[in-house]
């Protein structure tokens, strides 16, 4: 049998994922896990790059995320799941690769100074987060990955980490890092339900284990054609988010009866938006049952964990040695 493949991805503990994480990169995740040799983490580190004046959140939003899932679909039968702080070789090699790593490289990230400017409201400026994608590109390549799916909007990082990757490799004048190829997830950003892009900060997101009266709730205050004042008004569907969702949960014979019916001004905004509650938590469902059925049994989850942590752990490990001998630093060696 050859080799499978090796992916690595990691997800910042943002807490409970929603519809927006579970479409752009979780379903993605659980695409691939039966067909490569799967790596998933929680970037815990990379979460204080940004939160450490406020770490209270980060702990509790690792096992949030992670009940999130296992309940998505995620299966440690197939994939190794772990925690990044919890594997100290990632650091020791995040230190190794800083030595190699010009200044200019990371000062023309672009996510950088973009997400300087935007989170205005935190102190951005400290080695430790111009440093991000030192620690993303060891993340990565401790683990020999070939390939690392992301989004569009971390493209530049994986950039770095071959540029890294390959430095590393000339300047010891030995391969022992593969290249890794970037996967990139296209979704088309989910909108969330006051139209914007769907985030947890925005305060318009629906999670992916919401209970369904909240559900409910919050379909009942999505935006829909503006236009369409009167319910005798026809109104443009492509103009509607709940149409959008549509196109998520709905069969295709329902999503053309739905356009139909809202060009024509045969079906209100009030019934559409009941049949995608309906068709959304029947989807969602067996997600919910999941989950409660884990946050039961929290000794299995972390067993699922310190198992994951130990896989991990020991490709670190056999990577890390091989760096140090090939970096030739230590006395003992
Ligand atoms: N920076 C990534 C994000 O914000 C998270 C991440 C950290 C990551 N290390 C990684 C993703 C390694 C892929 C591979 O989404």
């Amino acid at each position: 049998m050859t080799e499978r493949k090796r992916i690595l991805s990691g997800m910042r503990p943002t807490g409970r994922l929603h519809l927006g994480n579970l479409h752009g990169a979780l379903d993605n995740w659980i695409e691939l896990q039966r067909q490569y040799d799967c790596f998933f983490f929680v970037a815990d580190w990379h979460a204080l790059t940004t939160d450490y004046a406020t770490p209270g959140e980060i702990k509790n939003n690792t096992w949030e995320m992670i009940l999130d899932w296992l309940s998505a679909g995620l299966d440690p039968e197939y994939c190794t799941l772990f925690i990044q702080s919890d594997i100290k070789e990632h650091a020791e090699l995040y230190l190794l690769l800083g030595m190699i790593t010009p200044l200019p490289w990371l000062e023309r990230n672009p996510t950088y100074k973009d997400q300087q400017q935007q989170l205005d409201t935190k102190d951005l400026s400290t080695y430790g987060f111009l440093g991000y994608p030192v620690l993303q590109a060891a993340d990565i390549i401790i683990y020999k990955a070939h390939g690392v799916p992301v989004g569009r909007d971390q493209l530049p990082h994986v950039e770095l980490t071959r540029e890294i990757a390959r430095r590393f490799n000339f300047m010891y004048d030995r391969e022992v890092f593969p290249i890794p190829d970037p996967l990139l997830t296209e979704v088309p950003v989910l909108p969330g339900i006051d139209g914007r892009k769907m985030s947890k900060s925005y305060g318009n997101a629906i999670f992916i284990t919401e209970a369904e009266d909240s559900v409910r709730e919050k379909i009942s205050m999505m935006l829909t054609d503006f236009h369409r004042v009167r319910r005798s008004d026809p109104g443009d569907p492509e103009l509607s988010t709940v149409f959008a969702y549509h196109k998520l949960y709905s069969s295709p014979s329902e999503v053309v009866e739905i356009a139909e019916g809202c060009r024509s001004a045969q079906m209100g905004c009030v019934e559409c938006k009941q049949r995608l509650a309906k068709n959304m938590l029947e989807k969602l469902r067996p997600l919910r049952e999941k989950r409660l059925q884990l946050e039961q049994d929290m000794d299995l989850v972390r067993e699922i964990i310190t198992a994951g942590n130990a896989k991990a752990r020991g490709e670190a490990t056999r990577t890390i040695n091989e760096v140090r001998a090939t970096v030739g630093v230590s006395a003992w060696q």
